[in-house]
């Protein structure tokens, strides 16, 4: 079985995570288990990042210890991630001892290798950001990052020799253009940061605690995105003297999953360490879109964020799932709001699919007791429906092979269209009227089934719950797809799997 080794970024653990970090677990969820559906041996790893000096000063806020609050938010992390129903495979923590371990002995081995010195650094720090950064790259004087104050600091400080990487990761991303996606970004790395020639990175910290020690100096702290990239490898069965069997069935991986504003630490940083320690690179690093809220970035501060427990508690995960998945595009922003997610709910989820199913269980029941065989009635309008239903495999994977989710999901709904217009076309209560059509009318009851159970096969990494509602509903456990011809169907009692919304009434309520 071919493997599949799929990874999202580890959150911080600075605080409650809201729709937009959550958009990220849930779009790795999608791929991981398409890649199940598919047959892959998958392993889909995801979790907390827990040091660092922001991280501290929350704690210190808060009136705990750090550990105290990282095992709280970290938690409260795990919580969200299952209300949205992922399958990962492991929830990983930065505070594990055995990271910690391996990260030391990473630290160690590069230090050894001459690509780790000591010296002292003078620059402007950010401390939301916990990066220094030279006059020219102040922006207006604050940070280019997050555009907010800065302070001089000097301070001694290990740093890790990037420049002499550089021109290999040049070639390797020129040589790989699956590498970097979307391309776009690939172009940005290179342009903006590699080919201007990048400077040693200051990868220790003197002026907090919270962290992981440096073993030959424990003045220092291992810089937090040392720590954080290597929970890919630490948590795997890596160490530096010590490659496992585990470690060398899933790495590389297949996938990195992270947001477009850190795709510079994992296709930069992450690479070049990965070459100081002679180890293959990941095979793919796709930076995805943002999810705005009404066009605008969420934050605390403008007081616009949404989190996902409270939407699926107004709307259910299906629906949170299926917005966020469809509606971000797969280059540029989303956008997120309540309306917004209604008018989702009652033109996709109630009219398309809900009405589909429902419609189709409740003529089964009503014509022929639940129980429908293909009678092999066939008319000319049946080939293009049917022909609908056998591309649909190879329709998806082309999407899913370029990671393009929502168009995806659209192809699904192509053909849950395509099964609406043939119960328009074909008019099986008119059918019912004339006794002998009666096995016309059972054929095209059973062809509609079969539309019915491909689709909900291909809903599963998207809508588990939903699709497995209605396999349930349809009495139906094969899951082999395309067009089948001898099944025999014994539906249940139909019912309703997404309700139409009265949009302005639920938004007075909320
Ligand atoms: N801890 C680092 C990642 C270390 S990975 C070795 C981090 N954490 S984070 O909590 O700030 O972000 C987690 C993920 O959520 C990142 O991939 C980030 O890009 C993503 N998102 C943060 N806000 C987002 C939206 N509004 N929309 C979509 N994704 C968003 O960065």
């Amino acid at each position: 079985m071919e493997k599949y080794y799929i990874t999202t970024a580890i959150a911080y653990a600075s605080g409650k995570p809201h729709i937009g970090n959550t958009y990220e677990i849930v779009l790795a969820d999608a791929i991981a288990r398409y890649k199940r559906l598919k047959g892959f041996d998958v392993y889909f790893q995801t979790g907390t990042d827990e040091h660092g000096e922001k991280i501290a000063q929350k704690a210190l806020d808060a009136g705990l210890s750090p550990q105290e609050y990282v095992d709280n938010i970290s938690r409260e992390i795990k919580r969200i991630w299952d209300v949205m129903n992922t399958s990962y495979d492991k929830f990983v923590r930065t505070t594990d001892e055995h990271h910690k371990l391996v990260v030391q002995h990473i630290f160690q081995k590069l230090y050894e290798k001459g690509d780790i010195y000591l010296d002292k650094y003078e620059g402007w720090y950010c401390t939301p950001c916990e990066s220094f950064w030279t006059d020219t790259q102040l922006v207006d004087g604050k940070c280019p990052d997050c555009g907010r104050e800065v302070s001089k600091k000097s301070e001694e400080s290990y740093f890790f020799k990037m420049s002499k990487y550089q021109d290999k990761l040049i070639e390797y991303i020129e040589t790989h253009p699956e590498f970097i996606q979307p391309e776009s970004r690939k172009n940005e790395m290179l342009n903006n940061f590699l080919k201007p020639g990048l400077q040693d990175l200051c990868v220790s910290r003197t002026a907090f605690d919270w962290g992981i020690k440096v073993p030959f100096n424990d003045k220092h702290i291992v810089y937090v995105w040392i720590d954080a990239l290597s929970n890919y490898i630490t948590n795997i069965g890596y160490d530096v003297d010590n490659q496992t069997d585990e470690f060398k069935k899933w790495w590389p991986a297949d996938l990195h999953l992270v947001g477009k504003d850190i795709i510079r630490f994992h296709t930069i940083y992450w690479p070049i360490l990965l070459m100081a320690l002679d180890l293959p690179l990941p095979k793919q690093v796709f930076g995805h879109p943002w999810l705005l809220m009404n066009n605008d970035k969420m934050s605390k501060s403008k007081g616009n964020i949404m989190y996902a427990d409270d939407l699926v508690n107004l709307f259910g995960v299906d629906a949170i799932r299926y917005y966020v998945l469809h509606e971000i595009p797969f280059a540029s922003d989303g956008t997120i709001t309540y309306e917004l997610i209604m008018e989702r709910i009652n033109s996709d989820l109630a009219n398309i699919l809900g009405n589909l199913v429902n419609r189709t269980i409740s003529m089964a029941n009503k014509y022929f007791d639940g129980k429908v065989l293909n009678r092999f009635v066939s008319h000319e309008v049946d080939s293009s429906y049917i022909e609908s239903i056998n591309s649909l495999e190879e329709r998806v994977e082309k999407k899913m092979a370029k990671l393009e989710i929502g168009l995806a999901i659209d192809e699904i709904f192509e053909t849950l269209r395509a099964s609406n217009k043939y119960i328009d076309d074909t008019m099986p209560w008119s059918l019912a009227k004339e006794e002998e059509k009666k096995e016309r009318l059972e054929t095209v009851l059973y062809n509609l089934l079969e539309g019915i159970r491909n689709c909900a096969i291909f809903l599963s990494p998207y809508l588990p719950d939903t699709s497995a509602e209605i396999l349930r509903q349809i009495a139906s456990n094969n899951l082999d797809v395309g067009y089948l011809e001898n099944e025999e169907y014994y539906v249940l009692e139909p019912v309703p799997i997404f309700m139409r919304l009265d949009i302005p009434k639920k938004l007075a309520e909320n």
